[in-house]
Formats: C-alpha cells, sequence, structure tokens
C-alpha cells in the first residue's frame, strides 16, 4: 500500500517514527500547506514534498491518504482525498460533527473506499490480551462489571507547552489543541479500547465545562472548550465505564476493568508495552502501603503489592516517540491497508470511526447532555474477534 502524509507537524513526526518495520506500506511523500513546515519536515526525513494537494492526488500511485492535519482541517482533506478515489487513514476525530463525519462515511461507501480514524491503541498487544483473558478465561476473572478509564495529562497550560517541539521542530500546537478540547483531542484513547473490550456504547451520561479558559487567549485564541469532561458509558451485558478526560487532573492514563474476582489493570493506554496486570483488588502501590503503614499490620508482601504480571506477547518492538511514549501510531495504518489487501479481519474502519465519534462528542457536549443521550450509531458484534496486525 503506497501512502502519503497530508499535515506535517507535531504528530506526523510520531508516524515517521513509528513507519519503519511495518509491513505492507511504503510512503510516496507528503504535503502541508504551510511551505516551510513541508520544507522542514521533509527534509528532517529526506522524502520527497508535494508542492499542493493537486500534485499529491495526480500521483496515480498514492493509494492511501494518511490525515495528519489539524481537527478541523479533517473533513475537508479526507473528503477531497475520498473524491479523488483515496482510501484515508485520520488521525482523530474524524470529523468535528456527527455531520461531517457521517458525510466522510457515507462518501467513502458510495466510492467502495476505506475509511478509519485513529486512535488505534486498540490493537496494542497489551489491549488485545486484556480482550482475550477477558473473553476466554471468565473462570479465573469472572465477569467484567465496569471499568475506570482514565485521560487526564496533568495541568499542561503551565507546563510550558509552547517551548515544546517535535524531532523535526513542529511546535506542539497548542491554540488548536485548546479549543478544539482534551476531550475531542484524546477521549478517543480510552473509547477505543473500551469498544474493542465491550462492544459499542450504548448511552453516555457526562459533564463537562472549562475550568481555565484563560489559557485559550494567552496563547492567541478564542474558542473555548471543555478542558474537563466525566461521563458514564453504559455497555451491554450491563457493563458500564467511568471516563475522565482532562488536561487540568493529576497526569494519568490507566485503565482498570473490575471483574468478580478483581482487577485487570494497565498504567498507560499509550504504552503499547505497559504491563497488563491483575489483583484481588486493583489496590496500587502506595495506597497498598498508606494502608498497611496507617493499620501497622503485618509484613507486606512484595507478590500482592503490584498484583502479578500477566504475559503479554508482543509482536513487535514499538520505537519510542517523541514524549517517550512507545504509542505505535502508525499500526492503524498498516491494519488498514492491510484490511484493503483483505489479508486481515476488520479492525480499523469507518463504523468504529464514526461511532467513537459520537461518544466523544456526547462527552465533549456533557453539560447539554445531562440525563444521558442513547447513542445512534452501531457496530457489528465481532469487535472481539482477534486482529490481524502485520508484523515485522
Ligand atoms: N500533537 C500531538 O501530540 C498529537 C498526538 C496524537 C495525535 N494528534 C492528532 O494529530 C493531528 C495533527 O495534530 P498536530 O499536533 O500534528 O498538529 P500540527 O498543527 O502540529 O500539525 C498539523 C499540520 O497540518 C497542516 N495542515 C492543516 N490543514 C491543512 C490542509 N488543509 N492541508 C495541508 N496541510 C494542512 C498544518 O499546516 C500543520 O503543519 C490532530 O488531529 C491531533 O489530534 C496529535
Amino acid at each position: 500500500m503506497r501512502i502519503a502524509l497530508v499535515g506535517c507537524g507535531y504528530v506526523a513526526d510520531m508516524y515517521m517514527q513509528t513507519l519503519p518495520g511495518l509491513s505492507g506500506l511504503s510512503l510516496a511523500g507528503a504535503y502541508d500547506h504551510n511551505p516551510d513546515r513541508l520544507r522542514a519536515f521533509c527534509e528532517f526525513h529526506a522524502i520527497p514534498a508535494y508542492a499542493s494537494m493537486e500534485a499529491l492526488l495526480a500521483d496515480d500511485s498514492v493509494q492511501m491518504v494518511v490525515n495528519l492535519t489539524n481537527p478541523r482541517s479533517h473533513h475537508a482533506v479526507s473528503r477531497r482525498a475520498l473524491e479523488a478515489g483515496r482510501h484515508v487513514y485520520s488521525e482523530k476525530p474524524l470529523g468535528m460533527t456527527m455531520d461531517e463525519a457521517r458525510d466522510l462515511v457515507d462518501l467513502a461507501r458510495a466510492k467502495g473506499l476505506w475509511l478509519a480514524a485513529a486512535p488505534c491503541n486498540h490493537l496494542s498487544d497489551v489491549v488485545q490480551a486484556m480482550g482475550h483473558l477477558l473473553r476466554t478465561d471468565s473462570a479465573r476473572f469472572g465477569r467484567p462489571l465496569m471499568a475506570q478509564a482514565e485521560m487526564d495529562d496533568g495541568l499542561v497550560p503551565f507546563l510550558r507547552p509552547e517551548t515544546w517541539r517535535s524531532i523535526s521542530g513542529a511546535p506542539w500546537p497548542a491554540r488548536d489543541e485548546f479549543e478544539v478540547g482534551c476531550t475531542l483531542e484524546h477521549a478517543g484513547y480510552q473509547i477505543t479500547p473500551l469498544v474493542s473490550l465491550f462492544g459499542p456504547v450504548r448511552r453516555v451520561t457526562a459533564y463537562s465545562t472549562c475550568l481555565l479558559p484563560d489559557k485559550v487567549r494567552k496563547v492567541g485564541g478564542s474558542v473555548i472548550s471543555p478542558d474537563l469532561s466525566v461521563g458514564m458509558l453504559e455497555f451491554d451485558g450491563n457493563v458500564v465505564a467511568r471516563i475522565t478526560n482532562s488536561i487540568i487532573a493529576p497526569s494519568s492514563r490507566t485503565l482498570r476493568v473490575v471483574c468478580e474476582h478483581g482487577v485487570l489493570s494497565m498504567a498507560d493506554v499509550w504504552e503499547y508495552h505497559t504491563p497488563l496486570r491483575f489483583s484481588p483488588t486493583g489496590m496500587t502501590l502506595p495506597a497498598r502501603l498508606t494502608r498497611k503503614v496507617e493499620k501497622y499490620l503485618s509484613p507486606i508482601l512484595p507478590g500482592l503489592l503490584l498484583g502479578r504480571r500477566l504475559p503479554v506477547r508482543h509482536g513487535r518492538r514499538v520505537p519510542r516517540t517523541q514524549g517517550g511514549h512507545h504509542m505505535d501510531f502508525s499500526r492503524g495504518v498498516a491494519q488498514l491497508a492491510a484490511q484493503v489487501a483483505r489479508q486481515a479481519t476488520v479492525r480499523m474502519d469507518a463504523a468504529l470511526a464514526l461511532h467513537v465519534t459520537e461518544v466523544t462528542l456526547a462527552l465533549q457536549d456533557g453539560a447539554r447532555s445531562a440525563g444521558g443521550v442513547t447513542m445512534q450509531t452501531d457496530l457489528p458484534h465481532d469487535r472481539m474477534a482477534a486482529p490481524i496486525v502485520p508484523r515485522e
């Protein structure tokens, strides 16, 4: 599958760092409407630069466009690529509204093209291992009851984000991030694994607010979006998930699934090599230590502290990207490419992207959805099937 990148900003560097070693992909070149960024990026990575979007789409060798532009450009760029007969893999969100997202899904369907959107972290070996264990070892874990999913990034506005740079020199787009809002930007990193584990979300009840409106003005912006959202997601089988998104609360990207016999947990859903643990209580080491010390109980047994570490078979070592995460940004692109070539089970597609977008928007609009909103989109129930991601 010959791909071309559109958007040569902060995240594009992370795609470039994770593309090597994934089979089935070859990079034709890249385009950005900012000529300075285009030059810096293509020179840094020594790849061809397209002079325009027209030039990119005129290259018949390009089969898939990987849309790495800012969220508010996603719809226009993806639409243009689909109209030109290209498969599209888009960064999240698929669109800024359900109308935009549905328009792309309808267009892809009408043209017989593939469309999918990031995040792809449900393809990580650790999320897949969790799903496999929940499906196949109910005697050990019991029925899943609830999940706690956190996507809190700490007090980002006070971490000097204006100084952050990608490896080719792109500044972190603070204004864009703050105006779009952390829920639209990040909730998918938890929704996608949750949907992969439990199927489609049936109902969302949420609250969202903006606690630090001044941060937007300080970076030259004017659109105020939530910087905190908390939601309850309801799944079939009486499974519920509490999800939080913020750039306020202390950094935590944990995903914990509480089952009848204990808690399966991973410390960071961005980390594809994060350990998968199981413990009867799900208590963390500091919490246990504090409790034990407080109560002056008998000596602590180390094996009980963190919970037992469970084996995960890692198909490929994910390179560390900017910021120190082993996050395989490009795995979704490779999965989509493999699906196009009919080698793989469907794990990244328009239906998933649309559903994740609907749940994300319900969380973002939390203040207006008091009492809960019923999701209109659905997913085929084959989401638990093992993915076939191309391996090295
Ligand atoms: N910054 C991160 O750490 C990060 C991580 C994961 C995902 N993402 C996602 O990646 C996407 C891009 O984010 P980013 O941080 O790289 O932003 P960015 O602003 O650094 O880069 C986006 C680039 O797209 C270009 N662009 C915008 N509209 C365009 C158009 N119509 N045609 C051509 N080029 C266009 C811009 O000039 C810019 O260089 C977003 O959807 C974001 O949610 C970002």
